[in-house]
């Protein structure tokens, strides 16, 4: 199992082998320190307040939209292209569409505000399902994305090149759109829109038996052998180089998630 999905598991999570598996990472990951207080912040960016009306697309098992209808008192519509998912936004009350952000379901200028949370990095065509998020909020209303951008990725396991290796296969091609994250500000502003803030958070990792079952950091190498992008000694040695990483206590992962926030052009 993995974050982010090997074999883009969170672009099609229904059909993965074991579906309400990937509920289980969703809500493993959100109970770690560093994801809950990226996901309140990315909340707070949207300005909610009460009465207000406000969508997440890739919405996942719903958690961070229940947070914000209990804590900000607005009214939160879910989205997700998961019926698993959807499935469970609904048992906390949520209502949840079953739909693709590609084609959102909802008239022009419906909502308050819309967030989008690591969900770009897996979609086939991340501009027009930002244009889509873009088209169903009111002009003033604000718009959120936050995504790891893995071009920031460093990693010490005592070997450079091949950590290097091992991270690009995860940047480039184990993720549609692992490096946009750093250029979704730009997407932003293309669009006109104001009041752009752009916010950085890493995720350092010194001990990956805490986030390893979700992050599958260990698992990479093997993964990119195993779809012929890199050869199986190294997968080996990078294991080997991994455990003994953490055996001496030298191993350190990071990555830079950005939170991008900005708001639609007010009407004339
Ligand atoms: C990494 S999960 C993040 C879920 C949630 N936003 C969170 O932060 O916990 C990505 C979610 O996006 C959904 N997803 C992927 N592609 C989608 C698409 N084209 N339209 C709508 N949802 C999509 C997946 O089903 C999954 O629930």
């Amino acid at each position: 199992m993995d974050d982010d999905g090997v074999a883009h598991g969170f672009t099609s999570v229904d059909a993965q082998a074991r579906p309400s598996a990937w509920v289980g990472v969703l809500e493993r990951l959100s109970a770690e320190p560093f994801y809950a207080a990226y996901k309140q912040r990315l909340r707070e960016l949207l300005r909610a307040a009460p009465g207000g009306l406000f969508l997440e697309v890739g919405a996942g098992t719903g958690e961070a939209a229940a947070a914000l209808r209990s804590r900000d008192g607005a009214e939160v519509v879910a989205v997700d292209s998961s019926l698993t998912m959807a499935g469970r936004a609904r048992e906390r009350g949520l209502p949840c569409a079953v739909a693709d952000g590609h084609q959102l379901p909802f008239p022009a200028a419906r909502f308050d505000g819309v967030w989008a949370d690591r969900v770009l990095q897996h979609v086939a065509e991340p501009a027009r399902v930002l244009a889509e998020l873009l088209r169903v909020v009111r002009p003033g209303g604000r718009v959120a994305l936050a995504d790891p951008d893995y071009g920031t990725q460093v990693l010490d396991i005592g070997d450079e090149e091949l950590a290097r290796r091992v991270l690009g296969f995860r940047a480039d091609v184990a993720l549609r759109n692992g490096t946009l994250a750093h250029r979704h500000a730009g997407m932003l502003a293309a669009h006109g829109l104001r009041d752009i803030t752009v916010e950085a958070r890493t995720l350092v990792v010194r001990d990956p038996s805490a986030v390893d079952r979700v992050m599958g950091l260990r698992t990479w190498a093997h993964t990119a052998a195993s779809r012929g992008r890199l050869d199986p000694v190294d997968a080996d040695r990078f294991t080997d180089r991994f455990d003994d990483a953490v055996r001496t206590g030298r191993f350190t992962y990071a990555v830079t998630f950005f939170l991008t926030a900005g708001t639609l052009p007010p009407p004339d």
